[in-house]
């Protein structure tokens, strides 16, 4: 169910919880009806991601004090991460207000989005598939509490906050879903459901369309399966977008990795699988908020969905697939088929001659082992891409760090038979991975976000909630909103 955020200019709001924002240091509010040394002495500083669960005065069931840091400073990271650790302190409540939009010197629609997406992200949970009711959050209903003088700023806060977080939750519950139930086909169909609702252009390719149009990798990766592989192309066309405002975007859609004939070992790292398509998650949630946050670049996506299974019609080791671009690859493991899937979808982004290609793929192991799990990693051929990819993470509080493309490194993915092999040596597999992916793009700048490090966390973290974190949607939005020609 959908939390309702509002806005309210009156101090007299009934919610279950109040959150009173207090400072390291300044005055405390006389809501929290604690002095500093007091609330010290319950080991609360007003840290930033600090709480502290009070009894109420005066009609509320329970205040909250929320650690906004020193120097009335809060930036919208801060406010993110303060809101989602207020939602988390209040507990299984049905509505809560604060002020919390309100404090910090910078733009106040900027702090207001981070509230909401705060407490949205931080409540969510996956819960299609829990006999439990009470396992979802009750939270229905949020007031901002504001100044007149910051109402506006903070009602636009709140509308832009309310669309992210819904296509953040809506990724996340994508990766959750297990893969019976989000096969190629169901992914595909939940496109046209969102591009009707979101007023995208749309068209879906099936395996004979795929066939006819060359992409050996999509058809290459999906031959070991029942299930039929899907293309999506989502268009988003605002007026006036110049020429030079045209960015496409490539997610992996591998809606279940078993590692084909390389088949991966019954570890727990086999049933995240499932989550293979929070590439493609991300982008589709991306693109569903174009419209309502008024992005002024054209904006293109192909969504490449297949599984990737083991079976007696399975993609052989040795064999060759000739991808959408015309160059061949010797297939040297099943495993890496990522990069095989968006090989072709690269190829018909560079088609496209836009001003820049972004993909995002949860690609390699080892971006998890160089990176760890709160870092994805970028690599590209364009620098002021890439920086502007570094700074939209950055606001958004997606850490990213680029990896370089060590032209070195290519011949590690030469073939004898064909144009190269698809994996290179035990080493850099990153890197190895995004100069693959390099050989399709042409001359369009170009990035790559490897995601299998963040997509998904073991346990409630921040904003964060166990399982799928759809990370990236957020950095892609934020990009694609803010994008400049390179
Ligand atoms: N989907 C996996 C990568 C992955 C691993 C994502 C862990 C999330 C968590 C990808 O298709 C894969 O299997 N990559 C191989 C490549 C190797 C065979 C060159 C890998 O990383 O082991
Ligand atoms: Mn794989
Ligand atoms: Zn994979």
């Amino acid at each position: 169910m959908t939390i309702q955020f509002s806005v309210s200019t009156s101090s007299r709001v009934q919610a279950s919880a109040v959150g009173v924002p207090v400072g390291s240091d300044g005055p405390v509010s006389s809501k929290v009806g604690l002095n500093r040394k007091q609330l010290s002495e319950r080991g609360f500083e007003g840290r930033v991601g600090q709480t502290l669960v009070l009894n109420g005065l005066g009609g509320a069931s329970v205040v909250v004090a929320i650690g906004v840091g020193a120097g009335n400073s809060l930036t919208p990271n801060d406010a993110r991460k303060a809101a989602a650790a207020f939602a988390r302190a209040a507990g299984k409540v049905e509505s809560l207000a604060t002020t919390l939009a309100g404090v910090g010197r910078g733009n106040k629609a900027n702090i207001a989005q981070a509230v909401v997406e705060g407490i949205q992200l931080a409540t969510h949970r996956y819960c299609a598939l829990k006999s439990d009711k009470n396992f979802a959050s009750p939270l229905r209903e949020v007031v901002l509490v504001s100044t007149a003088e910051n109402a506006a700023a903070i009602s636009r806060g709140v509308k832009n906050g309310a669309v992210v977080a819904n296509a953040v939750c809506m990724a996340r519950d994508l990766a959750n879903t297990p893969p019976a139930y989000l096969t190629a086909r169901h992914f595909a169909d939940k496109a046209v459901e969102i591009a009707a609702q979101t007023g995208l252009e749309i068209t879906v390719y099936n395996k004979e369309e795929l066939l006819q149009m060359g992409c050996g990798g999509m058809i290459g990766v999906n031959q070991g399966s029942v299930e039929p592989p899907r293309m999506v192309k989502l268009s988003y066309n605002p007026k006036g977008a110049g020429k030079k405002q045209h960015v496409v975007l490539v997610g992996k859609g591998v809606m279940y990795d078993s590692g084909g004939i390389s088949l991966k070992p019954s570890d727990p790292s086999h049933a995240v699988m499932k989550m293979d398509m929070s590439g493609a998650a991300a982008v589709l949630a991306t693109m569903s908020t174009l419209g309502a946050l008024k992005c002024a670049t054209r904006v293109t996506a192909f969504l490449m969905c297949t599984d990737n299974m083991p079976s007696g019609s399975a993609l052989k080791l040795g064999d060759v697939l000739t991808m959408r671009n015309g160059k061949t690859v010797e297939i040297h493991n099943t495993d890496a088929e990522g990069r095989l899937i968006l090989a072709d979808g690269l190829s018909l982004a560079a088609e496209l001659k836009p001003s820049a290609i972004i993909n995002i793929a949860t690609l390699t192991g080892a971006c998890l082992v160089a990176l760890g799990e709160k870092v994805a990693g970028v690599l590209g051929t364009n620098d002021k891409l890439i920086s502007q990819l570094e700074d939209a993470a950055a606001r958004v509080d997606e850490p990213i760090w680029q990896l370089p493309l060590v032209k070195e490194y290519r011949r590690l993915l030469d073939s004898t038979v064909a144009d190269m092999r698809n994996i290179g040596g035990p080493a850099g597999g990153t890197i190895t991975a995004g100069l693959f992916l390099s050989e399709f793009v042409g001359n369009t700048p170009w990035a790559h976000l490897d995601i299998a490090g963040p997509m998904k966390v073991d346990g409630d973290d921040g904003w964060m909630q166990r399982g799928a974190t759809a990370f990236g949607t957020r950095l892609l939005i934020e990009t694609v909103t803010s994008f400049k020609a390179v």
